[in-house]
């Protein structure tokens, strides 16, 4: 396994003007690249954070059976609109994954809602009730056990997440505590360092990235980590 990629962030999907400005998608380009090195055709690829559906159209594209959950009516429709397989996209919570009928599958791929330390939502609830970093992280941990539950033995398991920095400079260990979390249920492989090439046309949330010209350490980070666990 490679431990560090540096990759454009390729998004070739144009999303409809209603989801542009937030648009929390992981680059088309390295969940492919995770589909190829880790699926064969015919594969089964599971997200439980669907969002806007960049694993599950990335799967559908290479031939793979893609499976999804996703909490947001919005973002649901939105993919089951565009995706062939549209009875795999569930409408659904995956805290409570179990409940859900998804057979076996062969890859779990997703980026999972983020929050900061000091953040008083529950991100798990589109942010809409009261939660805490701990009971996030401790609720991560319950949703990757009932992952276990979907996945073949010894089918791996990505996550792709970053450490983040607010505007005060507050840094959120987010990568390092969720893998230190999720240790718990699952086996640790390793990361894979992500670093982000830097055109100019990139954005996040409509906002451009500047502190990626150079690869400084700006508001947030020019790189993130996929981490790697197995179904042991
Ligand atoms: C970072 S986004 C994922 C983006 C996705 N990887 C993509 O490329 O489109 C996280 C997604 O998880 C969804 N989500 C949050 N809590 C959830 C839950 N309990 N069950 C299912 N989906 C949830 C959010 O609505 C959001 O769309």
């Amino acid at each position: 396994m490679k431990t560090y990629l540096i990759l454009p962030k390729m998004k070739n999907r144009i999303l409809p003007k209603k989801f542009q400005g937030d648009d929390n998608r992981s680059p088309e380009n390295l969940v492919e690249y995770f589909i190829k090195n880790f699926t064969k055709k015919g594969d089964r690829v599971l997200d439980i954070f669907a969002g806007l559906g960049t694993t599950l159209f990335v799967a559908e594209e290479n031939e793979r059976i893609p499976f999804g959950v996703e909490i947001t009516k919005e973002r649901y429709s939105y993919i089951k609109e565009n995706l062939k397989h549209k009875d795999n996209i569930i409408l659904g919570d995956s805290t409570k994954l179990v409940e859900y009928n998804i057979p076996k599958c062969d890859f779990c791929y997703g980026s999972p809602p983020f929050t900061m330390k000091d953040h008083k939502e529950n991100p798990y609830n589109a942010y809409e009730s009261d939660g805490s970093y701990q009971q996030y992280l401790l609720d991560y941990q319950k949703i990757y056990s009932q992952v276990k539950d979907k996945m073949k033995p010894d089918s791996y398991i990505v996550l792709d997440i970053a450490n983040l920095k607010n505007k005060e400079g507050i840094i959120t260990t987010l990568a390092w505590d969720v893998g230190k979390s999720i240790t718990k249920v699952l086996h640790f492989v390793g990361e894979v360092i992500i670093i982000w090439e830097f055109r100019e046309s990139d954005t996040v949330d409509g906002q451009s990235e500047p502190w990626r010209v150079d690869g400084t350490f700006g508001y947030g980070y020019d790189h993130s980590y996929c981490l790697v666990f197995q179904n042991k």
